[in-house]
């Protein structure tokens, strides 16, 4: 696991004000979880309020819009995440491919629109089962991250993660084998290396994501080259989301 393992949870169309509790409460035992990077994404409604709630725990955005400001009905600049208290976005999430038609090439300006405006990115990435089945797992998954991340980012370390979400984990209590999770994690790798040159690809997180719950989050958490978990339904309580926080914990401690 990386040296300080990230775990992020990604609210999705889950949160109302009445929610804010739950992140409270994350933020209240996290703070004694220092050696793990806890973060949450709420839907843009609940970025402020959580901004306001929490002292210790990172907040940021489940998307935004590759232009800086203008005419876009109902989207949302990475500048104004920014000054509504997100520190970093999630782009490329599986879900916004499916449901919005966000390509690579989309997912990469806004990779770029997010980066120059001080948010940092966790970039997705995800086979469908099919490809999966048809052993191209790696290859497709390569050529996502190759066509959507930019040739040059500066402190990429810092401002970069990748999380891996196979489609077919997400949601549907499956997940893939440690040994298949490793084995695509280190293939991402070899993609940020080339791209990025080895040492700094070498402090890019890879998270990965579907089904983490707090049952398997140790053993997910232990194949090879993870670097934290992105967790969708498993967030939404702090029960549940802080079972996965102290499973990193734990096996830092290992
Ligand atoms: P899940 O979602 O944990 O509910 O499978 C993960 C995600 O979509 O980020």
């Amino acid at each position: 696991m990386a040296e300080r393992p990230y775990i992020v949870g990604n609210w999705k169309m889950n949160g109302t004000r009445a929610m804010l509790s739950e992140a409270r409460a994350i933020d209240r035992s996290s703070q004694r979880l220092m050696k793990v990077e806890v973060a949450l994404a709420p839907p843009f409604t609940l970025i402020h309020a959580v901004h306001r709630e929490v002292e210790q725990i990172g907040v940021g955005a489940q998307d935004c819009h590759a232009g800086e400001e203008g005419a876009h009905t109902g989207d949302i600049s990475a500048g104004m995440a920014l000054d509504a208290g997100a520190k970093f976005v999630i782009l490329g999430h599986s879900e916004r491919r499916q449901n919005h038609g966000e390509t690579n090439t989309l997912i990469g300006q806004k990779t770029v629109a997010a980066l120059a405006a001080g948010l940092r990115v966790i970039l997705c990435c995800g086979e469908t089962e099919e490809t999966r089945d048809e052993g191209k797992a790696e290859s497709f998954i390569a050529r996502q991250l190759r066509a959507s991340l930019p040739d040059s980012v500066e402190n990429v370390e810092d401002v970069l993660t990748i999380a891996y979400e196979p489609i077919w984990a997400i949601g549907t209590g499956r997940t893939p084998t440690v040994e298949d999770i490793g084995a695509m994690h280190r293939s991402i790798r070899a993609v940020l290396v080339d791209l990025y040159g080895e040492e700094a690809a070498q402090g890019v997180r890879i998270l990965y994501g579907g089904s983490v719950k707090p049952d398997n989050a140790k053993e997910l958490l232990a194949a090879d080259d993870v670097g934290g978990a992105l967790v969708g339904g498993a967030s939404l309580t702090a029960e549940s989301f802080l079972g996965i926080v102290l499973a990193a914990a734990e096996l830092q401690d290992q």
